[in-house]
């Protein structure tokens, strides 16, 4: 890495964000819980998004003690949509560590905080500068690009090599106080001027006057990232069958992809209409009425799903018995009780 010095930066990045920062409902707040479960959310979604879902969850789990009390389903429900279930199961098991060794409270030394289930170097550095004025840095995706343009920095990105060596640079400049204020003006910088896609706002940028990419006209190259592995593609047939007001569906094993989430029958590869009913028949139940209800597809990080799907209407099964973990529901009490994972959102709109 070059000669750039980082803590040139310092002094403009927070002049610039008590002037520009953007006003959240988690900012100004110093409960680490919060601004935990903040970080977790953001990590998934856009901030817009996030605003729902924090005053959601922290309206029904307002601390530590109610999180680590929380039943799993409904935990799933509040997550429903935000994808990435294993983040909210690890808060409920963070909330159990910290209920079991620190009083109910979140620790208060970054190593500590960092070994708690799902947290790791940024969330920790977050955590303890917001919270506790501690000089960590926080460093994320848009922090790794804010800093590759402003210092022509060529490394890797996606390494996690970068990663660290950048925290570690950081951490040696980080002031002993405002820290927190500094890593969310390195996140509001790549929210609002430094963007990923698109025209940079150099104009609004407190670091124009330094900035090598823009001295280079390097900006649209950098940052540097190397081209992520494909994801695998699958095919499945989706299939929602309902007896009346009831839907049949399905808990995902405890472990993998969507664990432990409820679903429509979900079957490996395309599925023709005659198979569909032996399937359903081999459930037990007595398929009626079939329909095609066309084609989803569905993109995880590692792997896609390419669907076709069916609504299968089945005779009364009013004394069908939960059978290898599948069960008949209400479709209302799925609406209150069940989180159906966003991938089946195509088919089963009228119950998320
Ligand atoms: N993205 C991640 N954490 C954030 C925060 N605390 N404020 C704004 N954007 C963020």
């Amino acid at each position: 890495m070059n000669e750039f010095d980082l803590a040139q930066l310092i002094a403009p990045a927070l002049v610039w964000y008590d002037a520009n920062k953007r006003i959240l409902p988690w900012r100004g707040i110093r409960d680490p819980y919060r601004i935990w479960i903040s970080e977790i959310m953001l990590q998934q979604t856009r901030v817009e998004a996030v605003k729902e879902y924090y005053a959601r969850f922290t309206a029904a789990c307002p601390d530590i003690a109610a999180l680590a009390a929380i039943d799993d389903d409904a935990l799933m429900k509040l997550w429903q949509g935000l994808g990435y279930y294993s983040r909210a199961r690890n808060l409920k098991k963070a909330a159990l560590v910290m209920m079991e060794r620190y009083e109910g409270q979140m620790p208060h030394a970054y190593d500590e905080v960092a070994s708690l289930p799902g947290i790791g170097a940024y969330t920790a550095g977050a955590i303890c500068s917001i919270a506790y004025d501690l000089p960590v840095p926080a460093v994320d995706g848009n922090v790794l690009r804010i800093l590759s343009r402003v210092r022509c920095d060529e490394r890797d990105i996606i390494k996690e090599a970068t990663k660290k060596a950048v925290r570690t640079e950081l951490l040696a400049v980080m002031p002993m106080h405002r820290s927190g204020e500094l890593n969310q003006a390195f996140m509001d910088i790549g929210a609002t001027v430094c963007l990923p896609n698109g025209e940079p706002g150099c104009g609004e940028c407190p670091w124009a006057v330094v900035c090598l990419a823009k001295k280079t006209g390097r900006i649209s190259e950098l940052p540097n990232r190397k081209k992520a592995k494909k994801r695998r593609i699958e095919e499945r047939t989706i299939i929602v069958i309902r007896d009346g007001e009831r839907v049949l569906l399905h808990k995902r094993p405890p472990k993998g992809l969507l664990a432990g989430l409820y679903e429509p029958l979900n079957i490996e590869g395309y599925k023709g209409e005659q198979e569909t009913r032996d399937l359903v028949r081999s459930l037990g139940l007595d398929p009626l009425h079939i329909a095609s209800l066309g084609e989803a597809k569905h993109i995880f990080s590692h792997i896609e799903w390419h669907m076709k799907g069916y609504a299968v209407r089945v005779a009364d099964a009013a004394d069908y018995a939960d059978k290898d973990g599948y069960l008949l529901v209400e479709k209302q009490r799925i609406i209150e009780g069940f989180s159906i994972p966003s991938a089946y959102a195509a088919y089963m709109r009228d119950m998320r």
